[in-house]
């Protein structure tokens, strides 16, 4: 870990924040911190940044947010994101588990979740699963009112598991939902591949798609 150089790198990086206490101060203030009124669109697990270089420098007028916690892989997106040309985007050194830390109601437009690990081989690697009913709920409280998240998984146990919570809790009005979204043709022209999407399709794995919107309440 101490030889990582880009423990180094992204200290300096303009686009990147890594000090929870820096990250948490933002809290109700990131209208403050973009210095605009923009929508937040939030990704979180960024990987290497390729749908989130793309699909910032889209949308420039949109405040981006990417989540991650390696090294490299921030320095990578925000390296991308700069070259494609987005300005209003910041990187997060942190877990996605803390957006309740980091947004204050209603602060948040559209999340991408995008292909998180499943964790389902032991028990006692639950918790590191992302898409939880708690998760869901905080993805709820930090969301605008009729706003968005978008999840693609190629799990169909995890997508299930997800459509199942999403059903018990109320909060979410399901908008699309597919296990095989390819043969949306609409749908998949529309969309941004990633990384990982990529891979599986090499592999002919079906994409597992579906969006949510909030519901009023
Ligand atoms: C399966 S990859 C993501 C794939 C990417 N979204 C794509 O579709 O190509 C998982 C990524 O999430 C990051 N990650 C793992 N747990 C995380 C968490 N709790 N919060 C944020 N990022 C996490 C990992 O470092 C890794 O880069």
């Amino acid at each position: 870990m101490k030889n990582n150089p880009y423990i180094e790198v992204i200290q300096n990086d303009p686009h990147i924040l890594q000090i929870p206490e820096k990250i948490y101060s933002q809290k109700g203030k990131w209208e403050e911190f973009f210095g605009n009124k923009n929508e937040v669109y939030l990704e979180i697990w960024t990987w290497l940044g390729h749908f989130f270089s793309l699909e910032s420098s889209e949308h420039l007028d949109k405040n981006f947010i990417g989540m991650e916690i390696k090294f490299k892989r921030l320095f990578k997106t925000a390296e991308k994101s700069r070259n494609a040309g987005t300005k209003n985007f910041i990187l997060l050194k942190d877990f996605g588990q803390n957006i309740d830390k980091i947004f204050e109601k209603n602060e948040v437009s559209r999340t991408y979740i995008f292909f998180p690990d499943p964790w389902d081989n032991k028990d006692r690697q639950k918790k590191h699963k992302l898409l939880q009913k708690d998760f869901i709920v905080k993805l709820f409280e930090i969301t605008k009112n009729q706003w968005e998240f978008f999840f693609k998984t190629d799990h169909k146990k995890y997508f299930e598991d997800v459509l199942e919570i999403i059903k018990e809790i109320w909060l979410w009005s399901p908008q699309f939902i597919s296990y095989d979204y390819e043969k949306d043709s609409e749908k998949f022209t529309k969309t941004k591949i990633t990384e990982f999407e990529s891979m599986f399709r090499w592999d002919k794995l079906k994409i597992h798609y579906a969006e949510f919107k909030k519901i009023d309440k």
